[in-house]
């Protein structure tokens, strides 16, 4: 059987681990490769990179990978290997992508491509120019929640899409009295931390394929806490965003609003919903289900503060059943990336795109900043 050489970078990280090494590449080997359209099987042959080798050592014994090493450029100059992966942190991203491509290795990383919306620039830019396949990790496309939403616009069930609410978030714990379920670093501006960067990219890819493209944005963000504790105990200040409350003006007349907050209680669907409201009817999803609305089946509430509500609102919806198998959204859009590698097959989630994310971040932030709608101009790449 063929393999492919990848070269997988921060998978000792949450979700280079989780995600990407586990749940994605170890499970495409464990299926027997990645399958083409030819009916050939190519089986993936990862070599993991890091600094640290007793936890790189431990990790490929845990896992039965074969190749690991401290020595990146030693990994990159190996013609054997053809692709670079990185979910390291965001501020080294760039500069490994761009030795990566000197390498003559397609790419492929986790989101944001860059805290700095020049530098993301210059990334896509240098990947267009080298013919290599890259690509961003857009994993919300790729959630079964959202994939029923795209089959609900696509089979005409919305009429014309007005509104779109998200809500995403949870309280993560401050690291004190509770440990807390997210790094420190993401706490912390000089880390690359932030959630304005951090989901802004993602709402940018959503809202762009799902329900029109964003023209402007207006964004307010907050630091609601600003002191918390990090993995070893010790207090450190927290003066990244920790929420974020944004609105976005779509092509096609929609209006989508949507908070981010790692300062909210969850009472709601899931961790993040989206609701969809159109002339003819509306949706609401979370990460796996999504529940309908018709106009036909619409409830008439009439306002009437002096009568405890009669109507049970929840159960006036319909859930939209899972009529097929929904696979894990990273390993899904592993396979079609390595797919573009192997035969060219089509391919939306290149570094332009992960450069429109970083695009979209900066200028909430500097909506904020300005306290101002901002338009969103095209990139020129
Ligand atoms: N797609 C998503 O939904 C999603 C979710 C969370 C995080 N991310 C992105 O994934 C990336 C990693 O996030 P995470 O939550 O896994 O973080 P993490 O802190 O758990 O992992 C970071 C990784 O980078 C490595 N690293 C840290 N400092 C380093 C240094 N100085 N030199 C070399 N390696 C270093 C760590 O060893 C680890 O492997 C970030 O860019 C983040 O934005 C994406």
């Amino acid at each position: 059987m063929r393999r492919l050489g990848i070269i997988m970078h921060g998978v000792t990280g949450r979700m280079g681990l989780n995600q990407h090494l586990i749940r994605s590449i170890l499970a495409i080997c464990n299926e027997g490769g990645v399958l083409l359209s030819t009916g050939e099987r190519v089986m993936p042959d990862p070599i993991i990179v890091g600094r640290n080798a007793g936890k790189l050592e431990a990790l490929a014994k845990e896992h039965g990978i074969e190749r690991w090493s401290t020595d990146i450029a030693a990994a990159l100059a190996n013609r054997d290997d053809t692709v670079f992966f990185d979910a390291g942190t965001t501020q080294m991203r760039a500069s490994l992508i761009a030795r990566a491509l000197d390498a003559g290795k397609h790419v492929y990383c986790e989101k944001p491509v860059s805290d700095d919306l020049h530098v993301a620039v210059a990334l896509a830019r240098k990947a267009k120019a080298s013919g290599l396949k890259n690509g961003v990790v857009q994993d919300k496309l790729f959630l079964p929640g959202l994939r029923k939403i795209a089959m609900l616009r696509d089979s005409g069930f919305f009429g014309k899409i007005l509104s779109v609410r998200g809500e995403f978030g949870y309280w993560v714990f401050e690291g004190d009295w509770q440990t807390a379920q997210r790094p420190s670093w993401n706490y912390r501006k000089s880390d690359g931390g932030g959630i304005i960067l951090d989901m802004l990219c993602h709402w940018r890819y959503v809202l762009d394929n799902l329900f029109g493209a964003v023209k402007s944005v207006s964004c307010l963000g907050a630091t609601h806490i600003p002191e918390r504790f990090d993995e070893n105990g010790r207090r450190y200040r927290a003066d990244a965003d920790d929420a974020a409350y944004a609105t976005f003006e779509l092509e096609g007349g929609a209006i989508a609003q949507i908070n981010s907050s790692w300062t909210v209680r969850v009472r709601r669907d899931d961790l993040v919903t989206f609701q969809v409201d159109g002339t003819h009817g509306s949706a609401v999803a979370g990460l796996t289900r999504c529940w309908t609305q018709h106009r036909v089946n619409t409830p008439k509430p009439v306002w009437n503060p002096d009568q405890p509500q009669s109507i049970d609102f929840y159960r006036t919806w319909d859930e939209v059943p899972d009529n097929q198998v929904y696979d894990n959204g990273f390993k899904l859009q592993w396979q079609m990336f390595l797919r573009h590698v192997l035969e060219d097959a089509p391919w939306d989630h290149t570094l332009v795109e992960g450069a429109k994310g970083v695009q979209l971040a900066a200028l909430g932030l500097k909506s904020w900043a300005e306290r101002r709608w901002l338009d969103v101009e095209p990139l020129g790449i």
